[in-house]
């Protein structure tokens, strides 16, 4: 096993059981069981990854660095859990399983997600003096931004008010920096949070990010025509059948293909200018992003 594919696992699993131990089952009426049946026993965990990775990278805080790490999953589950109800994507599948909204109810999946951004927020304020308040104000901020009207949410908006319409590649660029771009940009960020650095370390890993960010989305609208649900874990051809525009309608496969390359090779460059001495891990999931499978 490469020493990133068993750092990888290793990583996975402490996210896996400190998000179990976060997310409780007792929440009222069923909500903790839809809350847990959204966040745990499935998906990457790129963005945890990426926290996690990054305060390596800066050597941060570790501790500061596994919160953050699951509370950019919470927010990004909870995003997850919203976009395939009926009236976004109107998916059935998600991470292998039944999405939340089929298997609960959209109520409960309504409110599992909005539970699980209100529980991304609170672990980045523990109440036992573990985090400085200026560091928790910093991620707070962080994550909001990613999340909110300026990032994620702003973006679903625009992915909506987009079916039909052909973006150009401008356009397109601007959404997808939006919905998923930002809150991968983040969670480096955060893990950069987690320690002080110099101006240019944060410089370069945000251009890093940011580059990342966008490669990651251009990579999954391929994903959504050249693999099969059974890989992805998600209804695939989804883009087409509801009229999303994409990299692939835009520019055709073989030159998004391309593009996110390019963009990956942006994300690799910014790392060397970053100085930094431990940045195998970031590269490596970079490398990720590009080959992965679903
Ligand atoms: C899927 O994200 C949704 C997008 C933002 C494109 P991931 O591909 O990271 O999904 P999981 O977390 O592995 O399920
Ligand atoms: C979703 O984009 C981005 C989010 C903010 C959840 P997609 O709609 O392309 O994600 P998938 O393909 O359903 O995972
Ligand atoms: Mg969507
Ligand atoms: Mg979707
Ligand atoms: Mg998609």
């Amino acid at each position: 096993m490469s020493g990133f594919v068993a750092w990888r696992a290793a990583q996975q699993d402490r996210v896996e059981q400190a998000l179990s131990s976060w997310v409780a089952a007792d929440a009222p009426a069923g909500l903790g069981l839809a809350m847990r049946y959204a966040v745990l026993d499935g998906g990457k965990r790129l963005r945890p990854l990426l926290v996690l990775a990054a305060g390596e990278a800066v050597q941060g805080d570790g501790a500061a660095a596994l919160r953050a790490a699951c509370a950019v999953e919470l927010i990004h589950a909870y995003s997850l859990v919203h976009d395939d109800m009926p009236c976004m994507d109107n998916d059935v599948l998600r991470r292998g399983k039944p999405t939340v909204h089929v298997q609960f109810g959209e109520a409960q999946a309504l409110l599992a997600g909005d539970a699980l951004q209100a529980l991304a927020f609170e672990l980045l304020v523990p109440d036992d003096g573990s985090m400085s308040p200026a560091l928790s104000a910093a991620l707070c901020r962080q994550l909001a931004l990613a999340a909110g009207a300026t990032g994620m949410a702003g973006g679903q908006a625009v992915d909506l008010a987009s079916v039909g319409v052909s973006l150009d590649q401008t356009a397109l660029e601007a959404m997808h920096r939006l919905k998923t771009g930002a809150l991968l940009q983040a969670s480096v960020m955060m893990g950069v949070a987690t320690a002080h650095v110099q101006a240019g370390v944060t410089r370069e890993l945000s251009a890093y990010g940011a580059s990342l960010g966008l490669a990651f989305q251009v990579v999954d609208d391929i994903l959504d025509v050249t693999t099969d649900s059974a890989t992805l874990g998600k209804t695939a051809g989804k883009d087409a059948a509801n009229d999303k525009p994409t990299f692939v309608s835009l520019m055709g496969l073989e030159k998004a293909q391309a593009y996110a390359d390019e963009l990956l090779d942006q994300a690799h460059a910014a790392l060397h200018r970053s100085g930094l001495a431990h940045t195998d891990t970031l590269h490596a999931l970079a490398d990720w992003v590009g080959r992965r499978a679903s």
